[in-house]
Protein backbone atom coordinates (compact mmCIF):
# COMPACT_ATOMS: atom_id res chain seq x y z
CA UNK A 1 0.00 0.00 0.00
CA UNK A 2 1.40 2.96 -1.11
CA UNK A 3 -0.21 5.35 1.63
CA UNK A 4 1.33 3.79 4.13
CA UNK A 5 4.87 3.59 3.01
CA UNK A 6 4.31 7.70 2.82
CA UNK A 7 3.30 8.20 6.14
CA UNK A 8 6.68 5.86 7.18
CA UNK A 9 8.73 8.57 5.81
CA UNK A 10 7.12 11.22 7.57
CA UNK A 11 7.87 9.13 10.97
CA UNK A 12 11.46 8.00 9.60
CA UNK A 13 12.19 11.77 9.84
CA UNK A 14 10.63 12.51 12.87
CA UNK A 15 12.89 9.75 14.35
CA UNK A 16 16.11 10.70 12.90
CA UNK A 17 15.32 14.27 14.37
CA UNK A 18 14.37 12.84 17.66
CA UNK A 19 17.59 10.58 17.76
CA UNK A 20 19.89 13.56 16.43
CA UNK A 21 18.83 14.98 20.26
CA UNK A 22 18.85 12.09 22.29
CA UNK A 23 23.03 11.06 21.06
CA UNK A 24 23.51 15.12 21.33
CA UNK A 25 22.24 15.06 24.91
CA UNK A 26 23.37 11.80 26.07
CA UNK A 27 26.19 10.11 24.29
CA UNK A 28 27.99 13.58 23.44
CA UNK A 29 29.38 13.82 27.05
CA UNK A 30 31.11 10.46 26.95
CA UNK A 31 32.40 11.11 23.78
CA UNK A 32 33.97 14.28 24.69
CA UNK A 33 35.50 13.30 27.92
CA UNK A 34 37.23 10.15 26.23
CA UNK A 35 38.42 12.93 23.74
CA UNK A 36 39.94 15.62 26.52
CA UNK A 37 40.18 13.06 29.82
CA UNK A 38 39.64 13.36 33.30
CA UNK A 39 37.04 11.78 35.73
CA UNK A 40 33.85 13.85 34.85
CA UNK A 41 31.49 13.80 31.90
CA UNK A 42 31.77 16.93 29.64
CA UNK A 43 27.82 18.15 28.65
CA UNK A 44 27.48 20.03 25.29
CA UNK A 45 26.46 23.56 26.47
CA UNK A 46 22.67 24.77 25.55
CA UNK A 47 24.18 26.97 22.52
CA UNK A 48 26.68 24.64 21.15
CA UNK A 49 23.16 22.08 21.22
CA UNK A 50 21.04 24.46 19.46
CA UNK A 51 23.76 24.89 17.01
CA UNK A 52 23.77 21.21 16.06
CA UNK A 53 19.87 20.80 16.21
CA UNK A 54 19.89 23.68 13.69
CA UNK A 55 22.30 21.95 11.66
CA UNK A 56 20.16 18.69 11.72
CA UNK A 57 17.24 20.08 10.95
CA UNK A 58 18.89 21.72 7.79
CA UNK A 59 20.21 18.73 6.53
CA UNK A 60 16.57 17.08 6.88
CA UNK A 61 15.36 19.84 5.37
CA UNK A 62 17.07 19.85 2.16
CA UNK A 63 16.76 15.96 1.91
CA UNK A 64 12.71 16.65 2.11
CA UNK A 65 12.89 19.57 -0.45
CA UNK A 66 15.70 17.63 -2.69
CA UNK A 67 12.98 16.50 -4.92
CA UNK A 68 9.19 17.54 -5.43
CA UNK A 69 8.41 13.63 -4.55
CA UNK A 70 10.48 13.44 -1.30
CA UNK A 71 8.42 17.12 -0.71
CA UNK A 72 5.15 15.81 -1.11
CA UNK A 73 6.29 12.15 1.03
CA UNK A 74 6.74 14.75 4.06
CA UNK A 75 4.20 17.49 3.73
CA UNK A 76 1.35 14.98 2.31
CA UNK A 77 0.40 13.37 5.53
CA UNK A 78 0.14 16.50 7.42
CA UNK A 79 -1.60 18.28 4.69
CA UNK A 80 -4.05 15.21 4.10
CA UNK A 81 -4.48 14.88 8.19
CA UNK A 82 -5.55 18.81 8.16
CA UNK A 83 -7.83 18.09 5.38
CA UNK A 84 -10.16 15.89 6.64
CA UNK A 85 -10.91 17.58 9.16
CA UNK A 86 -13.86 17.19 12.33
CA UNK A 87 -12.22 13.98 13.35
CA UNK A 88 -11.12 13.74 17.31
CA UNK A 89 -7.30 13.10 16.56
CA UNK A 90 -7.68 16.20 14.62
CA UNK A 91 -9.21 18.41 17.48
CA UNK A 92 -6.62 16.62 19.95
CA UNK A 93 -3.57 17.98 17.40
CA UNK A 94 -5.45 21.47 17.11
CA UNK A 95 -5.63 21.81 20.91
CA UNK A 96 -2.56 20.09 22.25
CA UNK A 97 0.08 22.09 19.68
CA UNK A 98 -0.85 25.40 20.75
CA UNK A 99 -1.47 24.92 24.29
CA UNK A 100 2.33 22.70 24.24
CA UNK A 101 3.55 26.13 22.93
CA UNK A 102 1.67 28.65 24.79
CA UNK A 103 2.98 26.45 28.20
CA UNK A 104 6.22 26.37 26.20
CA UNK A 105 6.72 30.07 26.20
CA UNK A 106 5.00 30.80 29.63
CA UNK A 107 7.46 28.60 31.09
CA UNK A 108 10.19 30.38 29.15
CA UNK A 109 9.38 34.05 30.06
CA UNK A 110 7.99 33.21 33.54
CA UNK A 111 10.05 34.40 36.34
CA UNK A 112 12.23 31.69 38.50
CA UNK A 113 12.51 31.77 41.81
CA UNK A 114 15.22 29.26 42.17
CA UNK A 115 18.85 29.83 42.12
CA UNK A 116 19.92 30.47 38.27
CA UNK A 117 21.92 27.35 37.55
CA UNK A 118 23.95 29.44 34.98
CA UNK A 119 26.71 30.77 37.61
CA UNK A 120 30.38 29.90 37.21
CA UNK A 121 32.59 28.79 39.61
CA UNK A 122 36.11 29.58 39.33
CA UNK A 123 37.53 28.18 42.24
CA UNK A 124 36.52 24.57 41.51
CA UNK A 125 38.57 22.48 44.27
CA UNK A 126 42.12 21.03 43.41
CA UNK A 127 41.76 17.54 42.36
CA UNK A 128 43.20 14.84 44.52
CA UNK A 129 46.22 13.88 43.13
CA UNK A 130 47.64 17.61 42.98
CA UNK A 131 46.46 18.56 46.46
CA UNK A 132 49.35 16.63 47.94
CA UNK A 133 52.33 18.34 45.52
CA UNK A 134 54.68 20.72 47.06
CA UNK A 135 56.72 23.09 45.09
CA UNK A 136 60.50 21.72 44.95
CA UNK A 137 61.76 25.36 45.02
CA UNK A 138 60.03 26.53 48.29
CA UNK A 139 60.23 22.96 49.77
CA UNK A 140 63.76 21.46 48.52
CA UNK A 141 65.37 18.18 49.52
CA UNK A 142 68.73 19.08 51.26
CA UNK A 143 70.18 16.84 48.17
CA UNK A 144 68.51 20.04 45.97
CA UNK A 145 69.59 22.62 48.09
CA UNK A 146 73.22 20.85 47.93
CA UNK A 147 73.49 20.72 44.59
CA UNK A 148 72.65 24.21 43.94
CA UNK A 149 74.78 25.48 45.87
CA UNK A 150 77.10 23.89 44.31
CA UNK A 151 76.13 24.83 41.36
CA UNK A 152 75.50 28.26 41.79
CA UNK A 153 79.39 28.45 43.48
CA UNK A 154 77.75 30.22 46.78
CA UNK A 155 80.20 28.57 49.00
CA UNK A 156 79.48 28.00 52.82
CA UNK A 157 76.00 29.81 52.72
CA UNK A 158 73.37 29.10 55.71
CA UNK A 159 70.71 27.15 54.91
CA UNK A 160 67.58 29.54 55.16
CA UNK A 161 69.67 31.97 53.14
CA UNK A 162 70.44 28.98 50.34
CA UNK A 163 66.68 28.56 50.02
CA UNK A 164 66.04 32.10 49.49
CA UNK A 165 68.12 32.68 46.91
CA UNK A 166 66.65 29.09 45.26
CA UNK A 167 63.40 30.77 45.72
CA UNK A 168 64.62 34.03 44.03
CA UNK A 169 66.46 32.56 41.12
CA UNK A 170 63.48 29.88 40.62
CA UNK A 171 61.13 33.33 40.17
CA UNK A 172 63.11 34.86 38.19
CA UNK A 173 63.09 32.09 35.77
CA UNK A 174 59.49 32.36 36.14
CA UNK A 175 59.27 35.19 34.92
CA UNK A 176 60.82 35.14 31.81
CA UNK A 177 58.35 32.22 31.02
CA UNK A 178 55.26 34.39 32.04
CA UNK A 179 56.39 37.56 30.26
CA UNK A 180 56.31 35.34 27.35
CA UNK A 181 53.22 33.05 27.84
CA UNK A 182 51.22 34.59 30.24
CA UNK A 183 51.51 38.08 29.29
CA UNK A 184 49.22 38.28 26.25
CA UNK A 185 46.18 37.43 28.15
CA UNK A 186 47.03 38.31 32.12
CA UNK A 187 48.93 41.30 31.37
CA UNK A 188 52.60 42.46 32.02
CA UNK A 189 51.06 43.73 35.50
CA UNK A 190 49.58 40.18 36.22
CA UNK A 191 45.73 42.60 35.99
CA UNK A 192 44.65 40.42 33.72
CA UNK A 193 44.46 42.95 31.00
CA UNK A 194 47.16 41.43 28.27
CA UNK A 195 46.78 42.58 24.88
CA UNK A 196 44.61 39.50 24.08
CA UNK A 197 42.09 40.01 26.87
CA UNK A 198 39.27 41.66 25.22
CA UNK A 199 39.10 39.31 22.75
CA UNK A 200 37.82 36.92 25.60
CA UNK A 201 34.02 37.02 26.54
CA UNK A 202 35.55 35.05 29.80
CA UNK A 203 38.20 37.60 30.66
CA UNK A 204 42.15 36.51 31.63
CA UNK A 205 42.17 36.47 35.54
CA UNK A 206 43.21 39.79 37.32
CA UNK A 207 46.29 38.22 39.79
CA UNK A 208 46.33 41.42 41.31
CA UNK A 209 42.58 40.72 42.71
CA UNK A 210 42.38 39.35 46.45
CA UNK A 211 39.62 37.21 45.34
CA UNK A 212 41.42 35.12 42.70
CA UNK A 213 45.39 33.68 43.21
CA UNK A 214 45.82 35.14 46.57
CA UNK A 215 42.46 32.85 47.92
CA UNK A 216 44.67 29.62 46.42
CA UNK A 217 47.29 27.87 47.43
CA UNK A 218 50.43 27.92 45.48
CA UNK A 219 49.55 24.49 43.68
CA UNK A 220 46.73 24.98 42.88
CA UNK A 221 48.02 27.65 40.00
CA UNK A 222 49.98 25.02 39.55
CA UNK A 223 46.90 23.13 38.66
CA UNK A 224 44.96 25.60 36.68
CA UNK A 225 48.64 26.32 34.55
CA UNK A 226 49.55 22.93 33.88
CA UNK A 227 46.26 21.40 32.75
CA UNK A 228 44.27 24.78 31.48
CA UNK A 229 40.78 24.58 30.55
CA UNK A 230 40.19 21.09 29.48
CA UNK A 231 40.73 19.96 33.44
CA UNK A 232 37.96 22.20 34.75
CA UNK A 233 34.48 20.30 36.01
CA UNK A 234 31.25 20.86 34.24
CA UNK A 235 30.44 24.22 36.62
CA UNK A 236 33.32 25.98 35.89
CA UNK A 237 32.60 25.98 32.14
CA UNK A 238 35.98 24.68 30.28
CA UNK A 239 33.93 25.55 27.52
CA UNK A 240 33.89 29.26 27.90
CA UNK A 241 37.38 29.72 28.90
CA UNK A 242 40.84 30.01 26.80
CA UNK A 243 43.46 29.00 29.84
CA UNK A 244 46.07 26.97 27.64
CA UNK A 245 47.42 23.67 28.93
CA UNK A 246 50.76 24.40 29.60
CA UNK A 247 52.56 20.80 29.96
CA UNK A 248 52.91 20.43 26.89
CA UNK A 249 55.23 22.99 26.43
CA UNK A 250 56.41 23.12 29.63
CA UNK A 251 58.32 20.90 32.63
CA UNK A 252 56.60 20.74 35.76
CA UNK A 253 59.27 22.59 37.23
CA UNK A 254 58.76 25.75 35.08
CA UNK A 255 55.41 25.28 35.66
CA UNK A 256 56.14 25.29 38.92
CA UNK A 257 58.74 28.67 38.34
CA UNK A 258 55.79 30.70 36.68
CA UNK A 259 53.07 29.74 39.34
CA UNK A 260 55.62 31.14 41.82
CA UNK A 261 56.29 34.46 38.92
CA UNK A 262 52.69 34.98 38.98
CA UNK A 263 52.44 35.34 43.13
CA UNK A 264 55.28 37.84 42.50
CA UNK A 265 54.33 40.37 39.52
CA UNK A 266 50.53 40.38 41.01
CA UNK A 267 52.06 41.25 44.49
CA UNK A 268 49.76 38.85 46.39
CA UNK A 269 50.61 35.94 48.52
CA UNK A 270 49.29 32.49 48.09
CA UNK A 271 47.09 31.21 51.07
CA UNK A 272 49.24 29.14 53.14
CA UNK A 273 48.12 25.11 53.11
CA UNK A 274 46.14 24.28 56.40
CA UNK A 275 48.95 21.77 57.61
CA UNK A 276 51.04 24.69 57.77
CA UNK A 277 49.47 26.65 60.11
C1 LIG B 1 44.92 32.73 25.69
C2 LIG B 1 44.84 33.50 26.91
C3 LIG B 1 45.55 32.99 28.13
C4 LIG B 1 46.89 32.71 28.28
C5 LIG B 1 47.99 32.81 27.23
C6 LIG B 1 47.06 32.33 29.65
N1 LIG B 1 45.88 32.36 30.31
FE1 LIG B 1 45.53 31.90 32.25
N2 LIG B 1 43.56 32.25 32.01
C7 LIG B 1 42.96 32.69 30.86
C8 LIG B 1 41.55 32.86 31.09
C9 LIG B 1 40.53 33.33 30.05
C10 LIG B 1 41.30 32.51 32.43
C11 LIG B 1 39.96 32.54 33.15
C12 LIG B 1 39.18 31.29 32.92
C13 LIG B 1 39.70 30.10 33.67
O1 LIG B 1 39.83 30.16 34.89
O2 LIG B 1 40.00 29.09 33.01
C14 LIG B 1 42.59 32.11 32.98
C15 LIG B 1 42.79 31.66 34.28
C16 LIG B 1 44.01 31.38 34.83
C17 LIG B 1 44.21 30.94 36.20
C18 LIG B 1 43.13 30.73 37.23
C19 LIG B 1 43.20 31.85 38.27
C20 LIG B 1 42.13 31.76 39.30
O3 LIG B 1 42.15 32.59 40.24
O4 LIG B 1 41.25 30.91 39.18
C21 LIG B 1 45.55 30.76 36.37
C22 LIG B 1 46.26 30.30 37.63
C23 LIG B 1 46.20 31.08 35.11
N3 LIG B 1 45.23 31.47 34.20
C24 LIG B 1 47.55 31.03 34.91
C25 LIG B 1 48.16 31.27 33.69
C26 LIG B 1 49.59 31.16 33.47
C27 LIG B 1 50.60 30.83 34.54
C28 LIG B 1 49.78 31.41 32.16
C29 LIG B 1 51.11 31.38 31.39
C30 LIG B 1 51.91 30.18 31.50
C31 LIG B 1 48.49 31.70 31.54
N4 LIG B 1 47.54 31.62 32.52
C32 LIG B 1 48.30 31.99 30.20
C33 LIG B 1 43.58 32.95 29.67
C34 LIG B 1 44.92 32.76 29.41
Amino acid sequence: MPKQKKFHFFWVTILSFTIAYLFLKFVTPFIFQAIKGGDKLIPLPGTGMLMYLLLVILAVFSYISYSAKKFEEFYGPIVRFLAKGNTPQYWAVMVLVPLFIGWGVYDWVSPKTVSPTGIRIQHSALPGKFSKLENPFRHPTEEALKKFIKEENLGNIGHEEAKLAMVEKATNEGRAIYMLNCHPCHGCAADGNGPQADGFRLRPVNFTDMGAIATVIETYVFWRAKEGNPALPPESTPWDSAMPAWKYDYSDEEIWKVAMAAYDIARVMARQPEAAH
